[in-house]
């Protein structure tokens, strides 16, 4: 396979596994094109990228920005808040005014699921899914695969447990596409309140004892509860769900084997995860950062290629 299977990246979702294989394929290529002195490639001089974020972003918006520029694209940066949007203007109309200033490609995030799914429809440009409200957010779990990938030797087999709030988690929805879609196990672990109803229908198991699911596990994701998008209680206390949920020093160093930590960011240190745990040698939160670029620039590199055809 030489070419992706879609125009957009929407969601792990509309993904076949050859679409994964050709993307972690290129993102090597690409992650030694970054590890050279000079970190950039003309590839797509001729292509203009909008990167529209209506949510707040540091990791992502970041990345993209740096995978466009290491690949010489030129780049617009669209932020909701400093926006027309404020003046209701709609979804549409700002994005088919920002392509009209002859933009080839749309990275965008944005607080309501499907979004991006939307608006594929009703613009003419490729789209990427930059995390659309607790949807899918299907680069991250990319660079959450791949970096398992580089750490492990391979995803096929291995056991993954996501950990805490499955519920509000777009990481969560994307990584159990990407991880079944290569031949993992996945678990999900976290309070009976923050796990979707009928979510063993997408093949994954339900363990409500962190213990029990790190003595199980390869990998460990852990996720920040999503305060942001709840409006009720879903648990008694942040102290209670640390206690039950929170991995730290003493627990990792007390299972009879070595696990891979992993963590999408922004990490809220003490809830979640301690900062011993964070910054251990198991921990790969900041190889997922690094990884994220390469990975951005396979996606944007391979996305180029079915524009430019
Ligand atoms: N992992 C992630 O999406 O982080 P940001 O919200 O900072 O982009």
């Amino acid at each position: 396979m030489s070419e992706l299977s879609v125009n957009h990246l929407l969601g792990i979702k509309y993904l076949k596994k050859e679409d994964i294989k050709l993307i972690f394929k290129t993102a090597d290529h690409f992650k030694e094109v970054i590890n050279r002195p000079i970190k950039k490639v003309p590839s797509l001089r001729d292509i203009t990228i909008a990167n529209l974020f209506f949510e707040n972003s540091t990791r992502t918006r970041l990345s993209f920005e740096l995978a466009e520029k290491r690949l010489s694209a030129d780049v617009i940066n669209f932020s909701a808040a400093s926006s027309s949007v404020k003046k209701g203007e709609t979804l549409i109309d700002t994005v088919n005014n920002i392509l009209s200033m002859k933009v080839d490609m749309v990275v965008m995030r944005h607080p309501n699921p499907g979004a991006g799914i939307f608006l594929s429809k009703h613009v003419k440009a490729s789209i990427i899914n930059a995390g659309d409200g607790a949807h899918e957010h299907p680069t991250q779990a990319l660079l959450d695969s791949y970096s398992i990938k580089e750490r492990l030797g391979g995803v096929k087999g291995k056991k993954v447990v996501i950990v805490g709030d499955i519920l509000h988690s777009r990481v969560a929805l994307s990584n159990i596409f990407a991880l079944k879609l290569q031949g993992a196990e996945v678990k999900v672990c976290g309070p009976k309140t923050l796990i979707p109803k009928h979510i063993e229908s997408l093949g994954v198991k339900v363990e409500t004892d962190l213990r029990k699911a790190l003595e199980w596990c390869d990998v460990a994701n852990m996720l920040r509860v999503q305060n942001e998008r709840m409006e009720i209680s879903y648990f008694p206390s942040t102290r209670e769900y640390t206690q039950q949920f929170g991995l730290n020093k003493k627990m990792l160093d007390s299972l009879n084997k070595e696990i891979v930590i992993m963590h999408p960011g922004p990490i809220n240190r003490g809830v979640e995860i301690t900062s011993d745990v964070a910054d251990s040698e198991n921990a790969i939160i900041l190889d997922q950062v690094q990884n994220g670029v390469a990975v951005r620039m396979a996606v944007i590199y391979l996305l180029a290629s079915k524009i430019k055809q």
